[in-house]
This record gives C-alpha cells, structure tokens and sequence, in this order.
C-alpha cells in the first residue's frame, strides 16, 4: 500500500504529492512548523490526510517541547494547534484532529511529560491504523454501489494520497475491483492542481485499474456518450443536511450527472461530516494562489494583470447526491435523519 504519511523516529515522513507523478520523493518534517507548511504547501493533502497530518504534527511539537511542567506544555499545544489551524479551512478533518489531541492531553495532564508526550504520539498512530480501517470499510459498504462493470467517474484525488492508505472514493472502486466488478474509472484533470491527472492516475495505475484521464471540460460529452454509469467522489465536509464541500469542479459534475440520470456518490469518514454545520452555506472556502490558475508547471498561461479566481472548494447540494458512504453505512436522503442515525453508532471500526 502505498505511504502517504509515516511516523518515524526522526518526524512525519510524507511522500511530496507536489512531485508526483515525475518523482516519488519522500520528505521529512522535523517540527510542527515543518508540519503545517507541508499541509499548505499541499505536499501532502486530501481532507483525511490532512487530519492525520494534523495529529502526527501536534505529537511532533509536543514531542520536541522543551516545557518543564503541564502549564507550559499546554501554552504550546496551543500554539501549535493555532499555526495548524491556519494552514488550510475547508477540510474539517483538520479541526476534528485538533480536537480530538487536544482532548487526549486533557485526559492525561495529570501524568508525568514523557508519558503526556508518548500518549499523543501513540493517538496520532492511532489515528492513522483507523484511518486505513474506515477507507476499508467504506469500500465494503461503497462496493455494493458499484455497476457490475462501466465507467466510473471521479474528480480530484480521494485515494491513497488522500488518507493513510486505500482511500474513500478511490476505495470504493478499490473494493469494487477486488469483488471481480469490471470497472473503468474516468479521472478528471482537475484543475488547477491536477489532482485527477496527477495523483488518481498514478495511484490506480500502480493498481493495474484500468484509467482514462480526460480535462474537466469533458465530462459533460463522456456522459452524453453513455461511458459514465457511476460516479463517486470524496468530501472536505460534510454538513448535517447532506450538503457537501468538495474539489472545486464537483457541483459541476452533480449536476451534469443529475441531468443524465446518473447516480452521484459521496464517499467519507464521519470525521469528515461536521453536524456541527446546519447546511453547506457557511462552510469556509479556501482561496488559494492564483497562480495555480494563471501558470501551468511555471510556464504563464494568462495575460499580466488580469483577474483571477481560485476558490479550491464549491459546495454540491444534498439533493443532487444519491447517497453518502462512510465506514459506519450508506447514508441516504433525508440526511439530516440518516446522518445522525449513523453518528450514534459505535464509532471505531477494523
Ligand atoms: O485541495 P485538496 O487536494 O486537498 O482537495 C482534496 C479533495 O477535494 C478531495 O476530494 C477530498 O479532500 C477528499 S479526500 C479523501
């Protein structure tokens, strides 16, 4: 399986997605610094992996802390969440992670550091086996989803890269594969960032998954043409009401999909959906540098001086999604029921 992300003796270890397809490089962060500007910098990225990234980076500082009792401990768990919390807003498996590492060393403040710090480095490896454990499972559940054979469209990169390991969309059609289903996926560029050209083409090639990347532009005309029985794509976040917050260029695709009869799947952890957010409208969008748009491998591709947008999220409505996969179930319409049904049940699994 490939390695997205690794705690090792040395720091978080992350294979440079900014490099991929070309070079297989592997970086090593040595400070929670390190960490947060891999997270921005999108070395390493997908709301999943961002979480997980998140944990090993707030164990790392913790790690490297030189604080001499828990009052000072706890001043730089502060700082470090803060510097994390900046890098990227949408994916709110980031915060999830905050969260849950900031609850672990209230548990245990009471204990002496060295055994504070070796519990958050063992929650953030935690975090990574259950990540691996839930795209699995979703892949179970998503699987039944799946066309016996046909095209399967999907946008961005929510594989491997964009977890621990396995993936949630990509997991999906992992699954799918492995129960014998004949499946030809259809990979969107993805543009700006070429996730889908990149990154979904590299990782299910290594895979023998049979791919045809096409530019975004062209989903429309794949789906007229009768290739795409089904299409299934990751989240950033999920709202309470199904709403969904997802690679820039998804809502396009829903609603494309709408038109053709087509069944549009979501596939992602719970540590994805926020019940916290009524519907997708407050959910923050990322702007990122617009030279992401304005120039492609460093080569400019619009006139100076012109205006540019690089939001790298829109929001798809509930009602264009046919149904949500997590490692706890298939949820469907109305979500607001479904969702919370699903939040009471146990939530770890593998
Ligand atoms: O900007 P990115 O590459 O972090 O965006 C990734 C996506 O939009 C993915 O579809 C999403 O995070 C789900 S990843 C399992």
């Amino acid at each position: 399986m490939i390695q997205t992300m690794e705690w090792t003796d040395r720091g978080v270890r992350f294979l440079d997605q900014t490099k991929l397809p070309t070079e297989e490089v592997y970086v090593t962060c040595t400070t929670y610094q390190q960490v947060a500007d891999a997270i921005r910098d999108m070395v390493v990225r997908g709301a999943p992996a961002i979480g997980v990234a998140t944990a090993m980076g707030i164990a790392l500082g913790i790690g490297n802390s030189n604080a001499e009792n828990v009052g000072e401990l706890k001043q730089e768990l502060d700082r470090i969440c803060d510097t994390i919390a900046q890098t990227r807003p949408t994916a709110v498996n980031l915060f999830w992670a905050i969260r849950r590492m900031q609850e672990k060393f209230e548990r245990v403040r009471v204990r002496p550091i060295p055994q504070i710090k070796q519990t958050l480095i063992e929650e953030a490896q935690r975090m990574h086996a259950e990540d691996i454990a839930a795209n699995q499972a979703m892949g179970r559940h998503g699987a039944t989803l799946m066309p016996a054979s046909g095209g399967v469209l999907t946008h961005c990169n929510a594989g491997a890269l964009a977890t621990c390991g396995y993936g949630t969309a990509l997991g999906v059609i992992r699954a799918a594969v492995e129960q014998g289903k004949e499946l030809h996926v259809y990979a969107d560029e993805t543009r700006p960032f070429l996730q889908g050209a990149r990154l979904t083409a590299w990782e299910l090639m290594k895979d023998g998954i049979p791919t045809t990347v096409i530019s975004d532009n062209m989903a429309g005309a794949m789906m007229k043409q009768g290739k795409i029985a089904a299409i299934v794509v990751g989240a950033d976040r999920i709202a309470a009401n199904g709403d969904v917050a997802n690679k820039v260029g998804t809502y396009s695709v829903a609603i494309l999909a709408k038109e053709h009869g087509i069944p549009f799947y979501v596939a992602a952890p719970f540590s994805t959906i926020d019940m916290e957010m009524p519907d997708g409208s407050k959910i923050p969008i990322e702007q990122r540098n617009t030279r992401e748009v304005t120039h492609i491998a460093g080569k400019q591709m619009v006139p100076d001086g012109v205006q540019v947008e690089n939001p790298a999220f829109d929001v798809t409505p509930a009602k264009y999604v046919r149904a949500i996969v997590t490692e706890r179930g298939i949820a469907q319409a109305p979500y607001l029921e479904s969702l919370q049904k699903l939040a009471q049940e146990p939530a770890h699994v593998g």
